[in-house]
């Protein structure tokens, strides 16, 4: 299957993307994960990145697509792929359709997560994640690492992301509403879009979007 996650910042589509991933065999693409793993090896693309990132703003298309790209031709995303936070605005999702015409492939659906406002801020606020690997997600009260401070998974440890500041949030959903939000008008042209409620304890999100996506198949 190729599926696009769309959502709010904070929405919960890097942690329903881990276990949805997991359940359908293929590989999670998320482009803020290959940002951030790019800005850790202190790479060209980490250190543009970040001057866009820590302002809440969108990398510019260019680069993104390209990278977004590349990670899609590798071997084990021949038989389908898991998009987090890409496409992000309508640029991105017509070079996303170019990119699928061209190896005959198109997308099964598109899962949007709907949250509320306050419900967003919460997730953001309260939000750890592992140096070694941001998609490690914790949260201080909803998904308590066993050890304080401390990555279940690795036992690297856990800090509040750059862009999680209230200033930056506030400008990153801003540029959902604006530039994001967009993209699921696109995808409703094209009859991808399946909207399921991203509120409720982590596992009754995941069978809500599991059988959203089989009613998709
Ligand atoms: P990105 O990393 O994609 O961030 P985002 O879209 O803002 O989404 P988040 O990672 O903040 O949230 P999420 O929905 O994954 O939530 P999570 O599962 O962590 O992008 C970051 C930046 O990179 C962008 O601002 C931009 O600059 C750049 N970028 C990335 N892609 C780009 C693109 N295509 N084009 C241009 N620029 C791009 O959950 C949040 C918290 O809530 C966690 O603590 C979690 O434990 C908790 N939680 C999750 N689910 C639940 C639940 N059901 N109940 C209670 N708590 C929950
Ligand atoms: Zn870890």
């Amino acid at each position: 299957m190729r599926i696009v996650l769309v959502g709010p910042p904070g929405a919960g589509k890097g942690t329903q993307a881990a276990f949805l991933a997991q359940n359908l065999s293929i590989p999670h693409i998320s482009t803020g994960d290959l940002f951030r793993a790019n800005i850790s090896k202190q790479t060209e693309l980490g250190k543009l990145a970040k001057s866009y990132m820590d302002k809440g703003e969108l990398v510019p298309d260019e680069v993104t697509i390209a990278m977004a790209k590349d990670r899609m031709e590798q071997p084990d995303a021949e038989h389908g792929f898991l998009l987090d936070g890409f496409p992000r605005n309508v640029s991105q999702a017509e070079a996303l359709d170019v990119t699928l015409q061209e190896e005959s492939m198109n997308l099964d659906a598109v899962l949007d997560l709907e949250v509320p406002e306050e419900e967003v801020v919460k997730r953001i606020a309260g939000r750890r994640i592992c140096r070694n690997d941001s998609a490690h997600v914790f949260h201080v009260t909803y998904k308590k690492p066993k050890q304080e401070g401390v990555c279940d998974v690795c036992g690297g440890e856990l800090y509040q992301r750059d862009d999680d500041s209230e200033e930056t949030v506030r400008k990153r959903l801003e540029v959902y509403h604006t530039q994001t939000e967009p993209i699921i008008d696109y995808y409703k042209a094209q009859g991808l879009v399946v909207t399921i409620s991203a509120l409720g304890p982590v596992e009754e999100v995941t069978t809500r979007a599991m059988e959203a996506l089989k009613r998709e198949d």
